[in-house]
């Protein structure tokens, strides 16, 4: 039983020229299953031809990214809820949420956008892959009514404070998906899991080609480098390799559930 990458942009330019090398590398560093969450229109069918080329590896979501988000949002969402409507493999939702860190241009539509993709969650049985950044108080107002109807999912890059995990451990359908940031130097991120958060409502995840881990750091990250935020979280639990490779799996595959097979 391997690794799980639950959040990887593999199916971007960036892996144009060498993906063969990069699915090798990740699949010799026990990386079995790689979970890919859209970003816009452009990047779909590229994420399921990779999915249709290796199956059982990559896994694809379907959802507007809140950074990639245009006036023409509403026009896009109605098309991608029809590949909803149609039969398809999407194992999640994703990914979506607010982003407030270098534009605020589309706020409230970032909200709108948002909870349409919650509601997306709902109806059709989806964990939410959800990205927020500079917006947690704006995060929790909007999921806050959704918590007892079942919503679930992951709050993908925890970087938050100890305050914030706490909120977000409130939504129990959620994991925190932990990523290369708590192998920087400086991180807070490790106490804060160790102090505040089970190894039990997490996941890892590389968000690949972003946030390459120490000693990658400032590279091009990918899938295989999911083994130094695994070593780091030996470190922080006092566990094996092995046992957080296998809890943190159980604790993806809870979230996911159509990732099977
Ligand atoms: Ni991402």
């Amino acid at each position: 039983m391997g690794i799980i990458d639950t959040h990887a942009h593999l199916y971007c330019e960036d892996f144009s020229t060498d993906l063969p090398d990069v699915i090798t590398r990740a699949v010799n560093a026990s990386v079995d299953k790689i979970f890919l969450p859209n970003i816009d229109e452009t990047s779909i069918n590229q994420m399921l031809s990779l999915c249709a080329e290796y199956p059982g590896l990559f896994y694809p979501m379907i959802g507007l990214h809140p950074t990639d988000l245009a006036t023409d949002y509403k026009e896009v969402l109605d098309r991608m809820e029809q590949l909803l409507e149609q039969e398809n493999d999407f194992i999640g939702v994703g990914e979506v949420g607010l982003d407030y860190y270098w534009d605020k241009t589309f706020y409230k539509e970032q909200q709108e956008a948002f909870e349409r993709q919650i509601n997306w969650s709902l109806k059709y049985g989806l964990p939410l892959m959800i990205h927020t950044r500079s917006a947690h108080k704006e995060l929790i107002d909007i999921l806050k009514p959704y918590k007892s109807k079942g919503v679930r999912g992951v709050f993908h890059c925890f970087g938050g404070s100890e305050a914030e995990a706490k909120e977000l451990l409130t939504f129990e359908g959620f994991m925190l998906g932990i990523n290369g940031i708590i192998t920087f130097k400086k991180s807070p991120i490790p106490e804060i899991l160790r102090k505040t958060v089970p190894l039990y409502r997490l996941v890892t995840e590389t968000d690949a080609p972003y946030l390459a881990p120490t000693p990658m750091r400032g590279k091009r990250n990918e899938s295989a480098y999911i083994t130094y935020t695994i070593t780091k979280l030996s470190e922080i639990y006092g566990l094996s390799v092995g046992q957080i490779t296998e809890q943190t799996r159980k604790n993806a595959m809870t979230i996911f559930s159509k990732a099977t097979e």
